[in-house]
């Protein structure tokens, strides 16, 4: 087992169903695992067990997301690091679960600003089709909101910059708040 490496830390990529946030939670687990113990609370794991039965109304998914932030405090807390991807599209969440993290170590709020026109024609589950027939409803971007991040500490659009550049900027940002990384 690595032994970690200074505070710990989580990063919350948040974005568009398509967006790129599992590729770019791949690309960062790939560079971390070497140094240290990484966590990866990806929306689609995360529903089929910890938020399993949650909904995709509003409630719903901030209580996914408040669920995710708590459990992100609490690997943080023992000098972890997270790697979350959910579309998070609420503010109000999302910066509870900075206020969680915050209390133990580190957040980023990373915006995945990959645009609706791009996620939608990599359609790469299929889902936008399906969501403009009106055989799922409430599908972010198309028939549900996605409020943009007041705070984001990174933004990167993955139609404009390749993985590995997405993830040069989030460890960036977190070398200048003072996270070791290999
Ligand atoms: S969140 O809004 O609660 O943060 P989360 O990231 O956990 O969402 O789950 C999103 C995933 O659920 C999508 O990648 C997609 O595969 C699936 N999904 C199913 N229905 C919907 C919907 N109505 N809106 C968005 N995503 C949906």
């Amino acid at each position: 087992m690595p032994p970690s490496t200074g505070p710990g830390f989580a990063v919350l990529l948040t974005g568009f169903s398509g967006a790129g946030k599992s590729t770019v939670a791949e690309e960062l687990l790939r560079r971390w695992t070497a140094q240290r113990e990484v966590t990866v609370l990806d929306g689609d794991i995360v529903r089929t067990m910890l938020s399993q039965g949650l909904s995709f109304s509003r409630e719903d998914r901030d209580l996914n997301i408040r669920r995710i932030g708590w459990v992100s405090a609490e690997v943080v807390r023992h000098g972890g690091a997270v790697i979350i991807a959910a579309i998070a599209p609420y503010d109000g969440a999302r910066e509870d679960a900075r206020t969680m993290v915050e209390a133990y170590g580190v957040f980023g709020l990373v915006h995945l600003s990959t645009p609706l026109e791009v996620c939608e024609g990599r359609d790469v589950k299929g889902l936008y089709a399906r969501a403009r027939t009106g055989e799922i409803g409430s599908f972010t971007g198309i028939s549900d909101p996605y409020e943009l991040p007041t705070r984001p500490d990174v933004v990167v659009d993955t139609s404009e910059l390749p993985v590995e550049a997405s993830a040069d900027a989030i460890e960036a940002y977190l070398r200048q708040r003072d996270i070791e990384l290999p």
